[in-house]
């Protein structure tokens, strides 16, 4: 039997003007919501009071709405994100393939300093490549700079998707807030930087250790820098030095119980000294039955910093960088509880360079501008770049901008906070006056 051709193969002008609407309806569902509610209302007050008494409320509640800066703020607020969902799913749909089949579902959306962040949940059937592989097509029909997907580590089906309308950290951003600190407890998180939203980002180091890497001038003696005029400021904190150029770290140098150059032997038998120090923190704190020091305790924090830890661990030496490795690895094992940090930056910490034993015992990492994926890899550890988490994305002009990997277990994308040598001078200046009054204080002897 052959069947007639069905009206479903060849829709009605009516149907198809009955899609367009609804296609339109959904898209601007919530514009549409917020100009009904003062059109009903004004319907319903002119049925009860006139035209008139009706077009005067209904003015008086939008303009009640409409100037206040609050509620002003919150109607663009909606608008935008509204906005921001419209585009999104105009750009999912654009997608060739799965994600245009099953597009993400769009949970939050909040504007960032630099555009916005969403939260996306996938479909089954698709991952974060898919939205990886359509970054450059949803980039171009949001018609923004950039769109970066990086996936939850504990759900692999949610994504946060940052819309990078413009470079967040394209301005010079807020100045430091140490250079005008009276002091510091290094027991609070040192405000080292400033994220995508312009929030300050705090790293709060006792009992983590942190691996900054990252190119040639990519800011990691600056990111140093921040860290030690943190450190220097509280007087409670001891500061051990190691500096391969030697420039870089001798402002701090008056602040430092010991400050090392590129001197091999003298960085052993200094890395010595302070493991006799750990050794003997163990047994005060055995004497003190206590596990570990602790804030107000009445012992004193010591911080290793150490600025191009290439030339001390791959130095043509092999016993001597052997040595000093080893020593290294003893401190990061064992310095936690007895209150050691040690910061430690090279340009590349693969394992040919850093011994992978002494590596992956820093928790902490912190990739300022890599040059590949995998270089970024190789210091936030594998497979981050794959997850959204590169530091290699930044632009090399933009100084100073990383991911840092600290207490959250998920890399966050900051630029350091920069001191210029003259802010150096006036917070090493400050911290050296606190540090001999703390000494006169306490009859000890200096630092
Ligand atoms: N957050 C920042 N904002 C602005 N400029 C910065 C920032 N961080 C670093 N810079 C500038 O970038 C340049 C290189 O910085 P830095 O010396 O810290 O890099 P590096 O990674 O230590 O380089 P290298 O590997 O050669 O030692 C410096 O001129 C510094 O002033
Ligand atoms: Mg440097």
């Amino acid at each position: 039997m052959v069947t007639e051709p069905t009206s479903q193969r060849h829709p009605s002008a009516a149907d198809e003007v009955m899609e367009l609407l609804t296609r339109f309806g959904t898209a601007w569902r919530v514009e549409l919501v917020i100009l009904a509610l003062p059109i009903a209302l004004g319907i319903w007050l002119s049925v009860r009071l006139g035209p008139v008494a009706a077009g005067a409320i209904t003015a008086s509640v939008v303009l009640a709405v409409v100037v206040p800066p609050p509620s002003r703020r919150l109607l663009a607020r909606i608008l935008h994100r509204a906005s921001v969902r419209r585009h999104l799913e105009v750009a999912f749909a654009s997608v060739t393939g799965v994600l245009s089949d099953r597009p993400p579902i769009i949970g939050a959306v909040v504007r960032t300093t630099g555009g916005d962040r969403v939260q996306l949940g996938l479909r089954h059937g698709t991952s974060i490549e898919d939205l990886e592989r359509a970054g450059a097509v949803i980039a171009s029909s949001l018609g923004v700079r950039d769109v970066r997907a990086a996936v939850d580590p504990a759900h692999q089906n949610l994504v946060t998707l940052t819309i990078i309308r413009h470079d967040p950290f394209a301005s010079t951003g807020l100045p430091c807030p140490l250079v005008k600190a009276k002091g510091f407890d290094a027991w609070e998180g040192v405000p080292v930087g400033v994220d995508e939203e312009g929030e300050i980002v705090r790293l709060l180091l006792p009992e983590h250790n942190v691996l900054l890497g990252g190119e040639p001038g990519s800011g990691k003696s600056t990111a140093l820098s921040v860290l030690l005029g943190a450190f220097a400021l509280d007087p409670g904190v001891c500061l051990w030095l190691f500096d391969g150029k030697l420039v870089e770290l001798a402002p701090w140098s008056t602040c430092a119980r010991r400050f090392v150059g590129p001197d091999i032997a003298l960085a052993i038998s200094v890395l010595e000294e302070l493991r006799g120090e750990m050794d003997r923190r163990y047994s005060e704190l055995l004497a003190r039955k206590v596990k570990k020091v602790a804030p107000r305790d009445g012992l004193s924090l010591h911080v290793l910093v150490i600025d191009e830890l290439a030339l001390y661990v791959a130095g043509t030496d092999k016993s001597l960088a052997g040595r000093f490795a080893e020593l290294l690895r003893d401190l990061v094992a064992r310095g936690r509880a007895a209150g050691i940090i040690v910061v430690a930056a090279t340009q590349k910490p693969s394992t040919d360079i850093v011994p992978s034993a002494l590596r992956d015992l820093f928790g902490f990492r912190w990739a300022l501008r890599c040059a590949t994926r995998e270089a970024s890899d190789t210091v936030l550890g594998s497979g981050w770049a794959s997850r959204g988490f590169s530091a290699a994305d930044s632009a090399p002009s933009t100084r100073g901008v990383g991911l840092l990997l600290h207490e959250g277990g998920i890399p966050v994308r900051l630029r350091s906070f920069h001191l210029s040598d003259g802010d150096i001078r006036v917070i090493a200046e400050r911290a050296q006056r606190l540090r001999h009054d703390e000494s006169v204080a306490t009859g000890e002897s200096e630092p």
